[in-house]
């Protein structure tokens, strides 16, 4: 291990160079241009802590490794439409897998959902083979509404168009309700169900608020309640109620659980992501009090079309503190609000041909624009620019490896198809 514990085979520190921390300045007179070796570039910057990914390989054709600890804790994919940022993505998932790391996906296209699956031995119910479990929302994985909790659920009920006061109504009603709850539980254990249905029941009721104006609050929570149960995200029975940490028990030694939202329509897509954070944060917690440390690696494909700001604010400036990883895979590159770019540890581009692009990007990386602009916009296809903690702020390029055995096809389904002629 060299000076940083940047990585150095055992003899050959002599005779490799050392190089200074770089922070992006590049002399222009009096310089010669010369060829570094993959071997002093990987002394330099890249380490290995014991858990290395491959990612893919250099130009020279040696495998490309990285520390997985550098991948912690916010990381940006990005490039144009088409240029192998949903691939890349997974061919960190994979490794990540590999290694032992739960991970989650949120899944918009059933892009996901084709690689390979856990296996588990049907009789211990152990894990045999490491993989995914594909969850599909609104289909075979929906939540209880104790489970959902009360902010998602507000948050979704408002964007149902729930006046004020009623919300106010419903909210303190229903923190009543869990509470008691909570306190019946730690009595006796159990609870009596509480679903969607028989919350309607009580606005059906009238108790939710009183006074003159009871049947036109009870009136309006019960309609936007109708519009939630429409949005099929809520279990219908106590038995559909599915269970995170449950699915997180079996990835938690590597594996990825596929939550495949790609059926919610936009309104439920953000309520049940952002339920699904709030539970995803109380599994961390319980790592946390428990010491055992399992964090998850989280992956976000167009994050902006279903995370709120305000949940994307909490995730990072939360994750180092929550130990929560997160990958942020977008094409709208100035979607991407500075928070995130900023808050980058590491940025992976692939082709970014578009100089504005590119100075919007450059703000979260340590390097300057001109630097950027000179690789990824002309990167080469299937290649991609690395430049973080990952590379001790190095930017690097490397060809990205193929998923050999794996079915990436998506789900773009195609009218006119390779040698089949229309009949
Ligand atoms: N390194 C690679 N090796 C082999 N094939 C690749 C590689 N990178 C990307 N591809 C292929 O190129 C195509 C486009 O890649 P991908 O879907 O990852 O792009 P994208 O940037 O996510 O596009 P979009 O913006 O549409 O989501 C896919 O068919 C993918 O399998
Ligand atoms: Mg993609």
């Amino acid at each position: 291990m060299g000076a940083n514990g940047r990585r150095l085979k055992p003899g050959k520190e002599d005779s490799l160079n050392r190089w200074e921390q770089w922070d992006g300045w590049i002399p222009t007179r009096d310089v010669t241009v010369e060829r570094t070796t993959d071997e002093e570039v990987f002394a330099n910057a890249t380490r290995n802590l014991g858990h290395p990914l491959q990612l893919g390989h250099t130009l020279a054709g040696h495998p490309f490794l990285v520390e997985g600890q550098d991948l912690e804790k916010v990381n940006v994919v990005t490039g144009v439409k088409g240029s192998g940022k949903s691939h890349l993505s997974k061919v960190l998932l994979l490794q990540l897998i590999a290694s032992g790391a739960p991970c989650v996906v949120f899944d918009i296209n059933k892009e996901y959902i084709h690689l390979p699956k856990v296996e588990l031995d049907p009789e211990t119910g152990k894990v045999r083979q490491r993989g995914i479990i594909h969850l599909e929302a609104g289909g075979n994985f929906r939540l209880g509404v104790r489970q959902f909790g009360l902010s998602p659920m507000m948050t979704l009920l408002q964007r149902f168009g729930l006046p004020e006061v009623s919300a106010l109504y419903f909210e303190n009603r229903l923190a009543r309700l869990w509470a008691e709850a909570e306190a019946l539980e730690r009595e006796r254990g159990r609870v009596p169900y509480v679903g969607l249905e028989q919350i309607m029941q009580m606005a059906e009721n009238n108790e939710f608020g009183g006074g003159s104006n009871a049947m036109v609050v009870n009136q309006a929570i019960r309609s936007r309640l109708e519009a939630l149960k429409n949005t099929n995200i809520f279990a219908r029975n106590p038995q559909e109620a599915a269970s995170l940490s449950e699915s997180y028990r079996r990835i938690r030694h590597g594996g990825a659980l596929v939550i495949d939202i790609s059926a919610l329509s936009n309104l439920a897509r953000e309520g049940f992501v952002q339920a699904i954070i709030e539970l995803i944060k109380d599994l961390c917690l319980w790592e946390i009090e428990n010491g055992t440390h399992r964090f998850p690696f989280i992956f976000f494909e167009e994050a902006h079309l279903y995370v709120s700001r305000h949940s994307i604010d909490y995730i990072v400036t939360r994750a180092r503190h929550l130990g929560i990883t997160s990958f942020f895979v977008t094409n709208m590159i100035h979607g991407l609000d500075e928070t995130i770019l900023r808050q980058a540890d590491n940025l992976f581009l692939l082709r970014i041909p578009f100089e504005d692009d590119v100075r919007h990007v450059s703000r979260g990386a340590a390097t300057d624009y001109e630097t950027m602009a000179a690789f990824v916009r002309r990167l080469r296809q299937h290649h991609a620019l690395v430049i973080g903690n990952v590379t001790a702020q190095y930017p690097l390029i490397f060809r990205v490896d193929r998923l050999a055995g794996i079915n990436t096809a998506g789900e773009t389904r195609f009218f006119f198809q390779r040698g089949v002629p229309v009949e």
